[in-house]
């Protein structure tokens, strides 16, 4: 009867154990109000994972229950609630690739609407779509993910998750009389072709540079021949008078 009752526990109890775990059942919620989409600016939430509960998370979105995955492309900053964002270096895993470690980056990349200056990467330092690297741990269980996730080192950096819509304004105060869904706006912030759409933009301002620069050099080249033509005839003027 002892050697049953041992054998019992010695049966259940790794069971437990691993039960517990595995992320996908010891996880904690991350109920996100929309801001972390990344289709919602900053304005939608300005907030940052700094003081985030480190730890195994499933995060989904408030309003609807729908679960939610980070985005695996750079976004610009400005999206996701804050200013700079942390999207997912690499891909999710399947259900039978188990725990994968993966890195997330920091993108300070500017938007789209930023100015010219600011969009020609070339140009500026603090441009980035891999800023700083935070190690991320994944667990896919088949229904939703659950993120082993790190704080983030400023009070302006968030983690990407989702793509709604649906941006929940916690911050600036709606001046829109005509919007009847309170709080709630649709805002269609990029789309998936941006990074397609700022490469044309940039490789344009550069070509637009290069030919300026063509025709500058040109303008340069005609004075000085100009200039030695005057100078020659100057020269030789004495000579026939
Ligand atoms: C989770 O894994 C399954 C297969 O194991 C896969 O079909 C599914 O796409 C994965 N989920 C995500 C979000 O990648």
């Amino acid at each position: 009867m002892l050697g049953l009752i041992i054998a019992v526990i010695l049966i259940v109890l790794p069971l437990t154990v691993s039960l517990q775990d595995d992320p996908c059942n010891s996880y904690r919620m991350l109920s996100d109000d929309g801001g972390r989409s990344i289709k919602c600016d900053l304005y939608y939430s300005d907030s940052h994972d700094r003081f985030i509960d480190e730890g195994w998370r499933r995060v989904q979105l408030e309003s609807t229950g729908e679960d939610l995955t980070m985005p695996t492309m750079c976004v610009p900053s400005g999206f996701c609630g804050s200013h700079s964002n942390v999207w997912l270096d690499g891909s999710h895993p399947t259900v039978e690739d188990g725990i994968v470690d993966r890195m997330g980056c920091l993108s300070s990349h500017p938007t789209v609407e930023d100015d010219i200056v600011d969009r020609m990467g070339c140009l500026s330092m603090s441009s980035s779509c891999c800023k700083v690297k935070y190690p991320i741990q994944i667990k896919n269980c088949t229904d939703y993910m659950v993120y082993n996730l790190k704080r983030t080192s400023g009070s302006d950096q968030r983690y990407c998750f989702g793509d709604s819509n649906d941006c929940y304004l916690t911050t600036r105060p709606t001046t829109d009389s005509s919007n009847t869904q309170g709080n709630r706006r649709n805002r269609h912030g990029f789309g998936s072709d941006y990074q397609k759409d700022d490469m044309i933009t940039i490789l344009g301002v550069c070509l637009t540079i290069a030919i300026a620069a063509l025709f500058v050099l040109a303008f340069c080249i005609f004075c000085y021949f100009r200039q030695r033509k005057l100078q020659y005839e100057l020269d030789t003027k004495p000579t026939k008078a």
